[in-house]
């Protein structure tokens, strides 16, 4: 397994950090990643979305309710949706508190934050572009960011970026974008819709009650859309016996909060 500091593969399934280390440290943030490094995990994931004023941030509901303090700070927004408030209101907001005082001061990075960040603790990312419907062009606007942050070379493209979406049409807008790139579908298409999504596709993302061994065998036995075998990375595992579960199930990664009990239920410790 990618574990600590490891590569994927040879035994086991990659271990995603799911909105970083975020069992342990509150989603999304900075400390989240890096706790997620010091954990010894190499692969992050994390949602995009867009401000009022066209920045991306990294954030996974399209309010700020439950994961900033805005309720408090901005009384009269409600119902403190993201794409309502500007990059400089959503910067003053404390994105830490409400997962535990000693995170007090932590903000909702910018992507552009989140990527150097990445960078500089060389690790490696799952991006997901979360509710494009609610942000037209967004795609675009991800890989333009991706792009001036040094994210698009081939390094990046081939081994530290896949690039997620629900929305079928987002991941094949990125494909067109940039064929590059490695992407996920999130979802579980059915065997017969499977080779569609095969055409734009790398790697298929499902939630982990859905899937048998022999849907992740199906997987398997088709190309993506670089030609290579398609993969499965399913979500959220957080316990040992679930992550054996899926592991028996041949699943290529499992994405997790909890990335150290994944990490050792897979290799039977
Ligand atoms: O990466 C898979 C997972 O993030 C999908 O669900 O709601 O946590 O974004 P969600
Ligand atoms: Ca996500």
């Amino acid at each position: 397994p990618a574990g600590p500091a490891g590569a994927p593969g040879l035994l086991g399934p990659v271990v995603y950090a799911h909105r970083g280390a975020s069992a342990y440290a509150p989603e999304n943030t900075l400390a989240a990643i890096d706790l997620a490094m010091r954990l010894g995990f190499d692969w992050v994931e994390n949602d995009v979305q867009r401000t009022k004023d066209g920045e991306l941030v990294v954030i996974h509901d399209d309010t700020l309710a439950r994961t900033t303090d805005a309720e408090q700070a901005f009384p009269d927004r409600a119902p403190w949706r993201v794409k309502d408030f500007t990059a400089a209101e959503i910067a003053t907001l404390d994105a830490g508190s409400w997962f535990g005082e000693e995170f007090a001061g932590e903000r909702v990075p910018t992507l552009r934050e989140y990527l150097d960040r990445v960078e500089r603790n060389r690790q490696r990312l799952l991006l997901e572009v979360k509710k494009p419907e609610l942000y037209p062009g967004i795609e675009k606007q991800t890989l333009q960011v991706l792009g001036e942050a040094g994210w698009l070379d081939a390094d990046h493209a081939q081994r530290r970026l896949v690039v997620q979406s629900f929305s079928a049409d987002s991941v094949r807008l990125v494909h067109g974008l940039r064929p590059d790139l490695v992407t996920a579908f999130l979802g579980t298409p059915t065997l017969a819709e499977l080779p569609k999504y095969a055409q734009f596709t790398d790697r298929i993302n499902p939630w982990h009650t859905t899937i048998s061994a022999d849907w992740v065998a199906a997987v398997h036995d088709l190309r993506g859309a670089h030609g290579k075998a398609m993969e499965v990375d399913t979500w959220i595992v957080d316990d040992a016996a679930t992550a054996r579960k899926v592991q028996g199930m041949g699943v290529d990664g499992i994405i997790t909060n909890a990335p150290d009990v994944v990490y050792r239920a897979v290799l039977g410790a």
